[in-house]
Parts: C-alpha cells; sequence; structure tokens
C-alpha cells in the first residue's frame, strides 16, 4: 500500500523548496505531456504558476508529497460572471508516480475544498490529445467539449516582412497598453462583443458581454494583476468607430513571453483582411516596445479555420492540438467518493 499527502498550498506564499520541487515536478510532466514545448525556465514557470488568466478572480493549490517529494499538485479556478456555473480545474502528477491514484485523490481533495458555492460543473482545459490526461479524463467519465490548437510563435524564426501588412483604405489604426481612450471607449466595447462569434465546440463556456463598466473593469483586473493589456483597434473612419481589435497580455513573472488574446471584427466588416492587419499591427508594435518577447502563444479553436490561417501568414505554428473536457460536478464526486486527508492508495 502507498501513501501520498495531500495538502493545500499558498502559491504566492510557497518557499522556494516547494517552488522548485513544483518546478521539477512541471519539467519531467512537460517532457511526456508537451514534447514539442521547450523546457520552461524557472522564474517562467513561477510566473506562470501564479498568474491568474483573464476572468478568474482568484485560484487554490493542493500538493502531493511522496515521502517529502513533490509528486502531483491540482488547482481550482473560478470563473467570472458569465462561467458562475463552472469550476476550472487543473491537475498534474509526475510521471514517474502515474497509475497509481495521486490524480484523482487530487481531484477529490480539490473539489471538494474549494469553495465552489452552487456551481454545478467542472471543466478541464489543456489537456494533451492523445496522452495520459486524455486517458484520465475519459476515464473519470468527464466529456470531451471542444478541441483548441496552441499555436507558438518564434520570434527569432519569423520573418518580420509578414507583419508588413498595410491597413485597407478607410480605415486607420489605434493603439494603447493600460486604458482604452474614452473617445473610442464605447465603440471599442461593441467590437469586443464580436468575439462571441467565435466557435467553442460543445464547451459551455460563454464568451463575456462587454459594455463599458465591463471594459474598464477589465482594465481595471489587469493592472490589479500587474499584467500589461496591450490593445491594437482598426478605426472604420467614416463612422469613427472600432470595427476591429485585438488583444495582448504580458503577465508578471513571464517577461518573455507574450500571450494573444482576443481577435475580433465585427460581422459587417469582415473578410477584408482586418484581422490580419491589427494582429500584424501588434507584433510591430510589441517588438518595437518589448524587444525581450522571445515567442508568443495563442490558443484557437482546431476548427477555426479562418484565424487559423490568418495566424500562420503571421509566423505562428500549431504545435500541439488541446482539450477540453466537462463533467457534471456532482456526478463526479460521487464518482470519486468523499475528500480525505491522508489518502492510501492501491
Ligand atoms: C492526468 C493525470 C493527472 C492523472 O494522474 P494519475 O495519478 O496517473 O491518475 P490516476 O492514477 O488517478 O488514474 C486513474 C485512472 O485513470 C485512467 N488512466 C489514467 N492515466 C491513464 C493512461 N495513461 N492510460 C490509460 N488510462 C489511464 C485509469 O483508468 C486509471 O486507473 P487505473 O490505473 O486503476 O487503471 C496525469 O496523467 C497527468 O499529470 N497528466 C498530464 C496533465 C493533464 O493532462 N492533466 C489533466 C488536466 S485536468
Amino acid at each position: 500500500m502507498m501513501t501520498a499527502d495531500i495538502s493545500p498550498h499558498d502559491l504566492d506564499d510557497a518557499s522556494d523548496a516547494d517552488l522548485r520541487g513544483q518546478y521539477d515536478l512541471a519539467v519531467a510532466a512537460f517532457a511526456v505531456d508537451r514534447p514539442d514545448a521547450p523546457k520552461p525556465d524557472y522564474d517562467t514557470f513561477v510566473g506562470r504558476l501564479r498568474a491568474i488568466p483573464p476572468g478568474v478572480s482568484r485560484q487554490w493549490c493542493w500538493v502531493a508529497r511522496r515521502r517529502g517529494r513533490m509528486a502531483g499538485i491540482a488547482i481550482t479556478q473560478l470563473s467570472g460572471p458569465e462561467n458562475d456555473n463552472s469550476v476550472v480545474v487543473d491537475v498534474r502528477v509526475l510521471p514517474e508516480l502515474r497509475r497509481q491514484g495521486i490524480g484523482t485523490a487530487l481531484l477529490r481533495r480539490a473539489l471538494g475544498e474549494s469553495p465552489v458555492g452552487d456551481r454545478e460543473l467542472v471543466v478541464g482545459r489543456g489537456v494533451t490529445a492523445g496522452g495520459d490526461g486524455e486517458q484520465w479524463i475519459r476515464a473519470r467519465g468527464f466529456t470531451v467539449v471542444q478541441r483548441v490548437a496552441l499555436q507558438v510563435l518564434t520570434v527569432s524564426e519569423a520573418d518580420p516582412a509578414l507583419w508588413e501588412v498595410p491597413v485597407p483604405p478607410g480605415h486607420r489604426l489605434e493603439r494603447w497598453t493600460g486604458a482604452a481612450p474614452d473617445a473610442l471607449v464605447e465603440s471599442y466595447a461593441r467590437a469586443r462583443g464580436a468575439i462571441g462569434d467565435a466557435p467553442t465546440g460543445d464547451s459551455s463556456y460563454r464568451h463575456p458581454h462587454w459594455s463599458v463598466p465591463g471594459v474598464r473593469q477589465a482594465e481595471q483586473d489587469a493592472r490589479r494583476r500587474g499584467v500589461e493589456h496591450r490593445t491594437v483597434v482598426v478605426v472604420h473612419e467614416a463612422s469613427d468607430a472600432v470595427v476591429g481589435l485585438t488583444e495582448l497580455e504580458i503577465f508578471p513573472g513571464m517577461p518573455g513571453t507574450a500571450v494573444q488574446q482576443d481577435t475580433a471584427v465585427m460581422p459587417g466588416h469582415r473578410g477584408r483582411g482586418l484581422g490580419r492587419t491589427v494582429k500584424a499591427a501588434m507584433m510591430r508594435r510589441l517588438l518595437a516596445e518589448r524587444p525581450g518577447i522571445a515567442v508568443v502563444v495563442t490558443n484557437v479553436d482546431a476548427s477555426n479555420d479562418h484565424m487559423t490561417r490568418v495566424n500562420h501568414q503571421l509566423g505562428y505554428v500549431t504545435t500541439r492540438i488541446m482539450l477540453t473536457a466537462e463533467a457534471a460536478l456532482g456526478a463526479l464526486e460521487s464518482r470519486l467518493g468523499a475528500p480525505e486527508g491522508q489518502h492510501d492508495l492501491p
């Protein structure tokens, strides 16, 4: 009989030894689960671990230790208002200790102790298609609801000429880092809503409803989280309104990585290359102002041929297909059984 000690873990207050243990665990796990990705450096890893994604208010963490060694980690996050029915989980176990029940014990404990309130849906994201994680989520009774392509632009390997994309006549570009200018914020909020047309497979995920207060709130959240939030928009000159936009974020502790977020073009303005125009302009500006950025990463629904093509034209390479999976919380908890402090594993 083998045991693992599972305990709550404060990521912001973790000791250097624990963070180092988490790093070693992640390096070993990523070598198996993400063979396409370069080994993360320590600081970037810690930054990424602590970074709370947009739309998430807080996160909680548990770690499993075996004979003092970091054997696994589970993180839960509560999504914002549009997705207040779900709790997002991420579980990772050291490859050599898999198939011993540690992942399941971590999931049971994390769900049992997270302040989920009346949320009913458990969501797992970023599960490598075809890997151990897919086998596990299926065995635990999750349903795969979306396939997502991870795309990576390696700056040193991309030709900057790809970002010299002209602005179509009748339009102009505007850009900012942080808060949207008052003169544009209303049409910018409207245009942000166009992301609602992006495919999300069979996922229950609901895109945010954007409004001016919502935009201001998101800007405030980014500031509070220490996130550098960069925006490029395309303005339709005749109406002086934002009709397309792209968003990019740089998280604290990850100075070499930029995360390309939403890109959206208003329905009446699609098919004119505005998406590529704003994304190309984002790259030009980003690298002029932040020459230390080595990679830009983005996620796109695997069926979204249009965005995928635009990204390839800009130098992104699809490196992995990742799955999103969902399970009803009540049914999952009864399959998992009651949470315990110490788990006797078979
Ligand atoms: C997913 C993960 C956390 C599972 O951890 P684990 O400790 O190996 O999981 P468990 O031992 O609790 O597995 C329980 C059951 O899932 C199934 N399972 C898990 N991994 C499997 C695999 N590679 N192949 C087939 N079935 C598998 C089995 O039915 C297993 O029970 P069994 O060993 O008695 O047959 C681990 O594989 C991992 O870290 N993967 C990478 C990260 C990831 O994708 N996480 C999911 C994100 S939510």
